[in-house]
């Protein structure tokens, strides 16, 4: 199989912040050219300098707003807050047709981060598709992986878990999963983005019970060229 990215144009709404700026690095790291998006153009030019610092010069990383970054790109992914989700997405789902979408939300509210929540949609990523209708995959991917991995050239224990409209979207994101440095699984349709997206407020619950700042999770039993 052919394991070479098809999709090298990836766009990170929200890629100011904590979770985006990680992703955003590892991929630029991996060769993927990478749109920051932004409610604030400048903004994201900061951040993307910061990326292109990091990665000593050697990266495309260019920042923009978020319409922008999501017009030019071939792959959309979204790292804001769901207080963020449906404001973010109104104003780019004109030019998402024929693209992936890729919802990286977990529905945390406060004061309630560590107890699962659900949407009259399901999850979150249930409600993004309604949000940006028919002609978009939408798919949920690195829910379970904290931030404070991203940003740094470390190993990172923990799998990404994979849910979305086909299994080719899904495909699509899984190598996008691995130039991350990451492990991932098609975990299946959509609809199974509730369990991924809840699995995030169980980890806060981990995290707050033992101490620890990022817990994940291992697949098992499973083996990788079945
Ligand atoms: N942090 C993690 O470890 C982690 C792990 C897994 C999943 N997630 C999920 O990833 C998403 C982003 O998390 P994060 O920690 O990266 O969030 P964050 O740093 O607080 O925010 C990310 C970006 O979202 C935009 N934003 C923030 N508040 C907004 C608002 N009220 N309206 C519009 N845009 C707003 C900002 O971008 P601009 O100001 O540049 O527009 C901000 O830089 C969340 O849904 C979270 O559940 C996070």
């Amino acid at each position: 199989m052919d394991n070479k990215p098809l999709i090298l144009t990836v766009a990170v709404l929200g890629g100011t912040g904590k979770e985006g700026k990680g992703l955003a690095y590892r991929w630029a790291k991996a060769g993927y050219q990478v749109l920051i998006g932004s409610r604030s153009p400048e903004k994201a030019i900061t951040a993307s300098a910061e990326i292109i610092g990091l990665l000593e010069g050697s990266g495309s990383v260019v920042g923009m707003s978020n319409p922008q970054a999501a017009q030019q790109a071939n792959i959309v992914v979204l790292t804001v807050p769901y207080a963020a989700h449906r404001e973010t997405l109104e104003s780019v789902k004109d030019v998402l047709k024929g693209k992936i979408l890729v919802d990286v939300t977990s529905l945390s509210v406060p004061p309630m981060v560590t107890k699962v929540q659900m949407l009259p949609a399901g999850s979150a990523t249930q409600e993004a598709r309604e949000i940006v209708g028919e002609g978009v995959e939408v798919v949920a991917a690195f829910q379970s992986i904290s931030h404070k991995h991203l940003l740094t050239d470390e190993d990172v224990d923990c799998d990404v878990l994979v849910t979305g409209t086909s299994k080719d979207a899904r495909a699509e994101v899984l190598k996008l999963v691995e130039a991350a440095g990451l492990i991932g699984w098609d975990a299946g349709p959509i609809e199974n983005s509730v369990v991924v997206e809840g699995l995030a407020s169980v980890l806060r619950y981990i995290n707050k019970q033992y101490g620890s700042t990022h817990s994940g999770i291992r697949i098992t039993g499973v083996s990788r060229n079945s």
